[in-house]
């Protein structure tokens, strides 16, 4: 596969061999079910049909060798509390591994597209593309920082940052199942532009040629309150949504305020959140074209 600076539409036709990381999560998986409709995608984490541990870097290269065009690395400690609280775990999971990971994937000549999070910038300015600063005020942050340090370090590979994702995910119920629950907190001055998860697919397959950094994001900035309220309206479930901000809650980690991803590298956005509504709920189907 060549790597070239520019964004290419061409790319979705390709059949490329497909690694994912992480496969059993909420990303990983939706991206194993899409990209697998297209290409031939072999998906591992560690409790998956797949196993492997990113700690076990013999493992890991055992698995890169098996000669993939791309690998998708998704896997890792996400939950932005559990980090705070246990910084060395984070580190443990999201840095680590990725020394033994990247020299696996350059030794096959393979592409290395590394997930990464809008948790890298503080949250202080209107937007950021790809060309802004970034300045992590959690350990999450610092960790997918880090690892963006040591993918960047390599040259060809690509870093995709994501802000909040939410939808529907074969793998993992983690945004709809709150929505059982009688009463939801949900922030009013945490803001972002929220991705809708059977979009991303669509657009990793067009960022694929890329390399260095890229955002991808939602086309709306809206806040956690009202994305949840809109979420629950259109559910119709029973939920209470309870807003909260940084005067009425303790909080478990620092969480910047306004986090909006915007590109300088390509015109790819992912849907307003009504059209993703739209989709969750069956009404019309989002093609992401
Ligand atoms: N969800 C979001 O809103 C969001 C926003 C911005 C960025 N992101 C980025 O997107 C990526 C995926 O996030 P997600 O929400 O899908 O996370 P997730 O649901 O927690 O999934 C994480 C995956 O990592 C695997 N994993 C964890 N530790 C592992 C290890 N040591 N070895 C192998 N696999 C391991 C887990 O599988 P096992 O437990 O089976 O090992 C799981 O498949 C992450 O890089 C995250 O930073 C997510």
């Amino acid at each position: 596969m060549s790597v070239r600076s520019g964004y290419d539409h061409r790319m979705r036709t390709h059949c490329f061999r497909i690694l994912i990381l992480g496969a059993s999560g909420f990303v990983g998986s939706a991206l194993q079910a899409q990209l697998g409709a297209r290409h031939e995608v072999v998906g591992a984490s560690r409790s998956g049909r797949v196993r492997v541990d990113l700690g076990d870097g013999a493992a890991v290269r055992g698995l890169v060798r098996q000669r993939f065009d791309v690998v998708i690395h998704t896997a890792g400690v996400v939950d932005l509390a559990a980090a705070q609280r246990d910084p060395e775990l984070a580190y443990a999971a999201n840095v680590e591994p990725m020394a033994a990971l990247l020299d696996a994937v350059e030794e096959t000549g393979a592409k290395l597209v590394y997930l990464s999070t809008d948790n890298v910038f503080d949250g202080t300015r209107e937007f950021y593309d790809e060309t802004a600063t970034r300045a992590p005020i959690n350990v999450y942050g610092r960790t997918k920082a880090a690892a963006e340090d040591l993918v960047l370090a390599r040259d060809r590979h690509l870093v995709v940052r994501l802000p909040l994702v939410y939808g529907r995910s074969p793998g993992s119920d983690k945004f709809l199942a709150r929505f059982a629950a009688p009463e939801i907190e949900a922030r009013t001055d945490i803001v972002c532009n929220p991705l809708y998860l059977p979009g991303l697919a669509v657009m990793l397959e067009q960022l694929f040629e890329l390399s260095g950094v890229a955002h991808v994001g939602g086309a709306e900035t809206l806040s956690r309150f009202e994305l949840t309220t809109r979420v629950r309206d259109r559910l119709g479930a029973p939920a209470q949504i309870i807003p909260t901000d940084a005067s009425t809650r303790v909080e478990d980690c620092p969480r910047p305020r306004r986090l909006v991803l915007r590109s300088v590298r390509h015109p790819l956005t992912g849907p307003d959140v009504d059209s993703a509504l739209d989709d969750l709920t069956g009404v019309r189907q989002w093609t992401g074209r």
